[in-house]
């Protein structure tokens, strides 16, 4: 059995469909229950659904053999696992954003409010910018908005959230999408069967250019 991992959510059940698409079809997935294991025996895979930003963690200590991560959650936490593919799925970016009339004074210490502590700390590590970063779980745009930060490191993808909140993006970290990973020594021992659907995802990837 080859163990996939999928994140949990919109971003999984396109990556489903892509995985289903290339020939590695799981009926009981659709299935309207609470369960988070599925398998397909016939064609040697086991899919489970993981909150997203713990696919990484599955695969690089062997749980999963493979999965599918942001590029956002491999840079933040530099997991030790092979990156295979760019799926090109839930294209985002990683970016600054502040209120609508921020100014920086380069005299202070910037409060930088983020759920990517790491992501933030490198980039104004590389401007050699002074900041406090404030790690949050969620509904970052909240931070600058009652002061509690001057600016905020967050995914944009519309830029819908930022623009309802009064903020706008004020600098481009990186591109992010979903990536598909693998487990280290998986990859060595399966290599054949995880070469084989890194192959046909890309080819449909590819084709869908
Ligand atoms: C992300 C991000 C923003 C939002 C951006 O949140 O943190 O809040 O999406 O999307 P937009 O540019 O299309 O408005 P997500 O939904 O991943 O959940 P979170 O609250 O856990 O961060």
């Amino acid at each position: 059995m080859l163990n996939i991992a999928l994140p949990k959510g919109r971003l999984g059940e396109k990556v489903y469909a892509l995985f289903e698409k290339a020939g590695y079809e799981c009926e009981s997935i659709k299935e309207n229950n609470r369960r988070l294991t599925f398998e397909n025996k016939e064609k040697g895979i086991r899919y489970f659904w993981v909150k997203p930003s713990d696919v990484s963690i599955y695969v690089e200590r062997g749980a999963a053999d493979i999965g599918v991560a942001g590029k956002d959650i491999l840079l933040e936490y530099e997991p030790d696992v092979y990156e295979l593919l760019d799926l090109k799925m839930g294209a985002c970016r990683m970016a600054v954003a502040a209120k609508k009339d921020f100014r920086d004074n380069t005299a202070t210490t910037l409060k930088v409010a983020t759920k990517f502590s790491n992501i933030a700390a490198k980039h104004y590590q590389m401007k050699a910018r002074d900041i406090d970063i404030i790690h949050l779980n969620g509904s970052i745009e909240l931070a600058p908005i009652l002061e509690l930060s001057d600016v905020i490191v967050d995914i944009v993808e519309t830029g819908k959230t930022l623009y309802e909140n009064g903020l706008e993006p004020i600098e481009d970290i990186v591109s992010i999408s979903a990536r598909l990973i693998a487990n280290k020594s998986s990859f060595g021992f399966k290599t054949e069967k995880i070469n084989e659907i890194k192959n046909k995802l890309q080819q449909i990837v590819e084709n869908e250019q």
